[in-house]
């Protein structure tokens, strides 16, 4: 504990006080846990189903993504030991962030509390015994496969369903990378409030690892967002990533007060990554789109920016030398030229990826740890969404500091080769190193206003930044 405050002592002081208290609040219910167990014992109908409910079964059920079902004990019991395993290495559900360092409330958490790891691992322990059929939760309602997530959310279908072309992956075959591109039907510019994307039917959703849609467009007569942001003052990105899917993410809605920009013209690269099964399967990508009603305009445009690590080469490509048997590190540095909320952290990395972290380096010379990845797997590419009242605001002239690493020794057991030098490059056997981040900018004076507020302790801004 000792050790942690240190490492937060350059924190606020809300911030400080929110995270010990919730540290207090975690070990003092992990007590209660131990009080509970020596009286009664953890039995899968009263203690596991309802954490596999929350947290497992929206992927491990038929039709979904992960390789077996969970829903009921016969369906669990034969697992129990790559469970407890997998809960322990904090490997599933997939969510790779370190817990002790830096933001914490992210809208998408999937991971176990401390509490809930250590249910699941006495369960298994004391033989992963099923109790009393009648203590068993009721099942768990899961929403119609063909239905929106979203049309329940807003009450109505989507505005626009675009659709990728169709893929089909040939069974028992190498993962795949397609990059088609298809056309975005508006006639006007219009703002994006939300969308979700999925492969288009259930057993293309066993074979689509993840989907990106990027947006390319021409921004030459784009209108500006109420709170217009000089060109010079966005961080060089792509034409902007509308949505990224992958397993066990389903869509985004952007804040109250933000969106994205759509225009006429623009067109969408799809990226399908897919695995094989034991057949061919043929899908395509679909994405929904909810608008702004037309003539509205949001506040805010958010754009997505690339952070890499790495200098530029001669070719603008960034330039990454991991050596064989070797750990690598590199980073990035990225100012900000007008006063900024960073909504998500997506680390990017291949095979040899081993973690990233970013920090924020304040105008005033101090230094805070925003997110940090410890233990990144190439098969997830987990999109960490902070909360509303988390997502830090960082003023002007802060340094957005990227680190990655990369392990190209035989300790990963990703690493088809360590032998091997490795550089930048597309192919998973080559390697990148960047986060993509969703970046809101704000004028000056809504800067002023939100760090007043903030100063002194209003609402829940215990980890956002002066
Ligand atoms: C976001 C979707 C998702 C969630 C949520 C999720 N899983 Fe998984 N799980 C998968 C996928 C996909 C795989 C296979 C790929 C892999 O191992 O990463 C998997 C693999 C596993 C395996 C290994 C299976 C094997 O073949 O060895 C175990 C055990 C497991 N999950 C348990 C859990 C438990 C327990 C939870 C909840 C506490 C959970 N998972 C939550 C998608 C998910």
């Amino acid at each position: 504990m000792a050790n942690m405050n240190s490492r937060l002592g350059t924190w606020s002081n809300i911030g400080v006080s929110a995270l010990v208290l919730s540290a207090f609040l975690i070990t003092s219910s992990a007590l209660r846990a131990d009080g509970q167990d020596k009286t009664k014992p953890v039995t899968f109908s009263k203690d596991i189903a309802p954490i596999l409910q929350e947290k497992c079964q929206d992927c491990h059920r038929p039709g979904q993504i992960a390789p077996m079902s969970l829903l009921t004990y016969q369906d669990a019991r034969p697992w129990a030991r790559d469970i407890k395993m997998r809960v322990l290495q904090h490997s599933m559900p997939p969510w790779f962030l370190d817990k002790t360092v830096g933001i914490q409330h992210f809208a998408n958490d999937l991971s176990l509390s401390d509490e809930q790891i250590a249910t699941i691992v006495k369960w298994v322990d004391a033989g992963a015994p099923q109790g009393d059929p009648k203590d068993m939760p009721p099942a768990k309602v899961w929403p119609a496969d063909d239905g929106w997530k979203l049309a329940k959310v807003f009450g109505r279908q989507p505005d626009l369903v675009l659709n990728g072309p169709d893929y089909t992956m040939k069974a028992n075959y190498q993962d795949q990378w397609d990059r088609p591109i298809s056309d975005v039907s508006v006639t006007e510019p219009r703002w994006v409030r939300a969308v979700e994307m999925r492969p288009s039917n259930p057993e293309a959703r066993k074979v689509f690892h993840h989907i990106l849609a990027s947006l390319y467009q021409d921004e030459t007569n784009a209108p500006s967002a109420q709170v217009p942001v000089a060109k010079e003052a966005v961080f060089p990105g792509t034409g902007g990533l509308l949505m990224e899917w992958a397993v066990g993410k389903n869509y985004d809605i952007y804040r109250q007060d933000a969106g994205k920009l759509l225009m006429p013209g623009a067109k969408i690269r799809w990226e399908y990554h897919t695995h094989s099964t034991d057949h061919d399967v043929t899908g395509h990508a679909q994405l929904a789109v909810y608008l702004y009603p037309k003539g509205e305009t949001p506040k805010y445009r958010t754009y997505l920016a690339l952070l890499g690590t790495g200098r530029r080469g001669p070719d603008g490509l960034p330039v990454l030398d991991i050596p064989p048997n070797s750990i690598e590190e590199s980073e990035g540095f990225h100012v900000l030229k007008a006063p900024a909320r960073l909504e998500n952290f997506q680390p990017h990395m291949h095979l040899r990826g081993k973690a990233m972290s970013m920090d924020a380096i304040l105008p005033d010379g101090t230094t805070q740890t925003l997110s940090y990845v410890g233990n990144f797997t190439f098969n997830w590419m987990t999109n960490y969404i902070y909360a509303d009242d988390a997502a830090p605001v960082l003023p002007k002239g802060t340094v957005i500091h990227i680190k990655a690493w990369h392990d190209n020794t035989n300790e990963n057991r990703n690493n088809p080769n360590p032998n091997e030098w490795v550089g930048y490059g597309d192919r998973t056997v080559d390697e990148m190193a960047h986060a993509w981040v969703n970046v809101t900018y704000m004028s000056d004076d809504d800067y002023k206003e939100w760090a007043a507020e903030h100063k002194q302790g209003h609402g829940e801004g215990g980890e956002a930044l002066r």
